[in-house]
């Protein structure tokens, strides 16, 4: 487990995130900024008095090539997700060929470290190597993805906490029954590859929680709302089937004053997937600012209020039971390039709770807080 922060770095840190915001904060009352003068405990610490893991997405080149990064990854989290190495663009060069090298590092960082693992992504109709539209036909189908699973679960088997076995696979504007999205596994197979993956992750780590992980389920629109209702039919369909299935990954990618936020309508749903027997795991979690002004004190704390409204509703729900962001530090978000929405005024997105220097910010302090308001699981 993560150190807890004495009044080293963490403290220094802490000091000089309250000289710079004190003054301009004195007229604010967030919730959040009583934490100036708090202790400055980390976020695994926080979220694991409460039941809850907290942790971050990263990947081996920031961890092996950034210490400074990867010492504050250790100090606030206490799980790691790849953020790419376990996907097969990266992990099948070729039909023949597994490339375990950086999964290998970042399962072996983990353990050496004390930090649960999750396994992201088993099956998804995105990031597949160009090979595979050339290969994988309705016939070897099957076998592939069986194959793909059982090799990479039972490779893994002990050392993971839960897997994103399929992700992303609803979406009604498809206009496909079940509201399902159309993907090359619901073309090669129909929708059986989702029972079919659940069911070799199984038998290869009984022991791994298995997880359905989506996105687009925060916000009361009508997409979202039309979202929701297809994941929990899917839910119910792969429950009252017996699949082994046993959490909903909310990947809870939010946006800044973007669109209209419910809380009753998000906990009315997290319920309605608990009450199949379901955890649920806030799996992918980060903010964009692009429709916040381009002061980065405005920008701290539309991002901050942002989260706070969001953790501290779901948080409500006692099945929640993990948390984790989409990075740790808005030095390597992916939303900085991969063609990603640049904001408007050119000024780089500042999505999570560290800065680029691996400062804390006020987003930060609204995680903290939800953590520390939220009752224990
Ligand atoms: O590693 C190669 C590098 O060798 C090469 O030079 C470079 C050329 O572009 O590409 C690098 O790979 C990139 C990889 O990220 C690692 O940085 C891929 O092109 C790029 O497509 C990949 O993007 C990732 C994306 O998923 C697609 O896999 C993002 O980092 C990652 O944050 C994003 O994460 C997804 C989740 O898996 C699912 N939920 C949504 C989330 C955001 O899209």
């Amino acid at each position: 487990m993560a150190a807890v922060a004495g009044t080293g770095v963490l403290g220094g840190l802490a000091a000089v995130w309250n000289r710079s915001h004190g003054q301009q904060l004195a007229d604010r009352s967030e919730p959040w900024l009583e934490l100036l003068d708090a202790e400055d405990l980390p976020l695994v610490e926080r979220a694991a008095r409460k039941g809850v893991l907290y942790g971050a997405a990263t990947n081996h080149r920031a961890l092996q090539g950034d210490p400074a990064f990867a010492a504050r990854f250790l100090q606030e989290c206490g799980v790691l997700v790849p953020e790419y190495e376990l996907k097969w663009s990266k992990l099948r060069p070729d039909p023949e060929t597994y490339h375990f090298g950086p999964a290998d590092w970042l399962v072996e960082y983990a353990v050496a470290h004390g930090l649960e693992f999750r396994g992201h992504t088993l099956v998804w109709h995105s990031a597949l190597p160009a090979w595979f539209h050339e290969v994988v036909t309705k016939d070897n189908a099957e076998r592939i993805l069986v194959e793909h699973i059982r090799t990479v679960v039972k490779r893994y088997a002990g050392a993971v906490h839960s897997w994103d076995v399929v992700n992303e696979a609803v979406l009604p504007g498809d206009s496909i029954p079940g509201g399902l999205r159309r993907s090359p596994w619901l073309d090669l197979l129909g929708r059986e590859y989702i029972e079919i993956a659940f069911w070799t992750a199984a038998e290869a780590d009984p022991n791994a929680r298995l997880v359905y992980n989506e996105f687009e389920l925060d916000y009361a629109t009508r997409a979202e709302e039309a979202k929701r209702r297809a994941v929990l039919e899917l839910l119910e369909r792969l429950v009252s089937s017996g699949v082994p299935i046993h959490a909903l990954g909310m990947q809870a990618h939010l946006r800044a004053n973007r669109y209209r936020f419910d809380p009753e309508v998000l906990q009315a749903f997290l319920r309605d997937v608990a009450n199949l027997g379901l955890e649920i795991y806030i799996t992918e979690m980060d903010v964009r600012d692009h429709r916040l002004p381009t002061s980065i004190r405005e920008r701290d704390a539309g991002v901050a209020r942002t989260y706070w409204e969001y953790l501290s509703a779901v948080l409500e729900v006692p099945q929640v039971k993990a948390v984790l962001t989409w990075g740790l530090s808005d030095r390597y978000t992916w939303l900085r390039g991969n063609g990603h929405a640049v904001r408007s005024d050119g000024t780089p997105v500042r999505p999570l709770p560290l800065d680029d220097q691996l400062e804390r910010k006020e987003a930060w302090g609204a995680i903290a807080r939800a953590f520390d308001t939220a009752d224990p699981r």
